[in-house]
């Protein structure tokens, strides 16, 4: 190793990490002549290292972690493996060995991440996870550096590529779900097991990541209300659309009378807000500050390319620290654990859709539920009649309490005339 030369341990090899790997060889000379040392990845962890990986020297590939662990030439490690085991074990003895550590696991960091902060605190070392959320799109230093000397009053967000890809088929084309699944899958936007990215987990593991440093507090995943789309209906999309809406499974933390609200949903909102033209795989970040007003930010989510881009500009900012010897730049500790509403307590306009027999009284039994649980309705629409003589209402509310209306939901049930209720989706962002 030259004098000039950081060396770089970086676990993982498959996607990211191959994307990581060719970015830092293109780069290495530019990369060196602008912060004035050069990055040279020493050595590389993989699961199965019988397996041919194409340009890569075999040299380059160690038999262990420890093997990295204990280099001491080596300064920084990039974790790029994923899940949740062995990777926390990699990452905390990295940073407590005094490492610098880049990553880009969202699932460690929503789950985990407060104790590797803490051991990066204490040990000093830079922590960087620009990847972790929205792949090659600059929204954790946006809201880390860009924003720090404001207050962020609401974050909503487009930030799983894989459901909106789906969403986007079930809008465009009419498609179920579950033929738009298997599109995503066909297409490498789906995994085999999508149950992370269908379900809202993935969404909720970034959102708990991004609220965490918008609003200096620990995030608990526990805090996060998460909703998939498992059960959304093209007619659902097609209705809304008719009422000036589109169906998104949106991200939203929001700071409202003191406490935070934290919600993955899909949700309808309005045809003209920014995030409704965002379609198939990218993503989208909307922030409101109080001074800076509101900033979109928009890109691929995911993907070798974008993600290798946000991963290396971790990897360069760790190097203009090793070079200037300066402090990394954490997010800062959270001076307060922040309150965060419970569901039951919020209020949301809501999408309602019961499926009910078409005869006299129902809808005048329906309506009377809702007004006694205070809930007040802007507009109700009968669509088809279907076979069996029953026929789709969907009412659209005024502000209600979430535990009003769940109420309301039980009591529908206990109506013969109403034979399902077939959808309860929030309206967002008008
Ligand atoms: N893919 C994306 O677009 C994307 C976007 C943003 C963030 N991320 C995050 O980036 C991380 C990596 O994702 P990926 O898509 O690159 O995953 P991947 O393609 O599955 O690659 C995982 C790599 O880690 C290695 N590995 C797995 N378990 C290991 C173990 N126990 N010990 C040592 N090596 C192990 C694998 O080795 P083998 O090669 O031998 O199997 C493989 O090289 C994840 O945290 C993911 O959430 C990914």
């Amino acid at each position: 190793m030259a004098q000039r030369d950081v060396a770089i341990g970086l676990l993982g090899l498959g996607t990211v990490g191959m994307g990581v790997y060719r970015l830092l060889q293109e780069r290495q000379e530019r990369i060196t002549a602008a912060v004035g040392v050069r990055p040279v990845v020493k050595k590389i962890l993989v699961r199965d290292r019988s397996r041919a990986r194409l340009g890569i020297d075999d040299g380059l590939l160690a038999n262990s972690f420890e093997e990295i662990a204990n280099d001491r030439d080596i300064q920084l490690v990039v974790e790029v493996v994923g899940g949740r085991d062995p990777a926390f074990r990699y990452a905390k003895e990295t940073l407590s060995g005094g490492k610098h550590l880049v990553m880009a696991n969202k699932e460690l960091l929503a789950t985990r991440g407060e104790e590797l902060l803490r051991i990066a605190r204490r040990r000093n070392v830079d922590l960087l996870f620009e990847a972790a959320v929205a792949g090659g799109i600059p929204i954790i230093r946006a809201m880390h550096e860009s924003l720090s000397g404001d207050k962020v009053q609401r974050i909503q967000g487009i930030i799983n590529g894989t459901t909106n890809y789906i969403i986007t088929r079930m809008t465009d084309e009419g498609q179920a779900y579950a033929r738009a699944l298997k599109d995503a899958q066909l297409h490498g936007y789906a995994e085999a097991d999508p149950t992370n990215d269908v379900d809202g987990i993935d969404a909720a593991y970034k959102l708990a990541i991004l609220a965490g440093i918008a609003y200096r507090t620990n995030v608990r995943m526990k805090d996060v209300h998460h909703e998939g789309i498992r059960n959304l209906h093209p007619e659902d999309i097609e209705y809304s659309r008719e009422l000036g809406y589109v169906v998104k499974l949106l991200a939203e933390a929001s700071d409202r009378d003191g406490a935070l609200e934290l919600s993955v949903a899909p949700s309808l909102i309005p045809l003209k807000h920014p995030l409704a033209a965002v379609k198939d795989a990218f993503n989208a970040v909307l922030v409101r500050a109080e001074w800076a007003g509101e900033l979109m930010f928009y890109g691929a989510g995911a993907g070798q390319r974008p993600t290798a881009s946000a991963v290396v500009a971790d990897i360069v900012k760790v190097l203009h620290h090793i070079q200037t010897g300066s402090v990394g730049t954490l997010p800062t500790p959270p001076s307060e654990q922040r309150a965060v509403r419970r569901l039951d307590e919020r209020e949301a306009r809501f999408y309602l859709r019961l499926r009910v027999a078409d005869e006299p009284g129902v809808l005048a039994a329906v309506a009377l539920i809702l007004a006694r649980e205070n809930i007040s309705v802007q507009c109700v629409i009968q669509k088809g009649r279907h076979a069996d003589d029953v026929v789709d209402v969907v009412f659209l509310t005024h502000e209600a309490l979430e535990r009003n209306m769940r109420r309301a939901l039980q009591k529908f049930r206990l109506l013969p005339a109403v034979r399902e209720v077939a959808a309860m989706l929030r309206v967002r962002g008008d």
